[in-house]
């Protein structure tokens, strides 16, 4: 029967596709795969909306962190956090790029909250990756996610 003789190239290009997901050729796509391994280790019981996060410093380093979630829900906090915490216990530095994922969302966005944390130690140009489940999907900024933002210089 004619379908049982296509050649055997012929099937595998779907497979072959797959495996060489266009999405992992972006150099960014090893900050994308540690925000997607932080994104496993969520403790969201009660949003049931695991985050992950990761950044990536000037100097290259990488620090990922997950959203915590407490039954006092307003205590809770969000993945971007957690990696800023590691961030700074690690010495801190400049932030260079920021990756953000959710299981349930395609592109997540920080929260205002996290867009304030995070531009404290980045600069307007600094990237931020948006991500669905496979890689990253959508590449802004931290100036264009956070339009006049306030500036703390006069307070330092
Ligand atoms: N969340 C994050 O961790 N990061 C974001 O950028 C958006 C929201 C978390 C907070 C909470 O645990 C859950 O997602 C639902 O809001």
């Amino acid at each position: 029967m004619p379908f049982l003789l296509l050649p055997t190239a012929d099937c595998r290009l779907p497979i072959a596709h797959d495996r060489k997901d266009p999405m992992s050729t972006s150099p960014s796509h090893d900050l994308f795969e540690a925000a997607r391994a932080a994104m496993a280790k969520a403790y969201a019981p009660y949003s049931k909306f695991p985050v992950g996060a990761a950044i990536r410093t000037s100097d290259g380093r990488v620090f990922a962190g997950a959203n915590i979630e407490v039954a006092s829900y307003p205590e809770g906090w969000c993945a971007e956090t957690t990696a800023l915490a590691h961030f700074i216990m690690d010495g801190g530095g400049e932030i260079a790029e920021v990756a953000v994922v959710a299981e349930r969302m395609a592109q997540v966005t920080p929260c205002g909250g996290c867009r304030q944390r995070l531009a404290e130690f980045a600069r307007p140009e600094t990237r931020l990756h948006l991500c669905n489940e496979q890689g990253i999907v959508k590449t802004t900024t931290l100036g264009a996610m956070l339009p006049l933002g306030f500036q703390g210089d006069i307070l330092k």
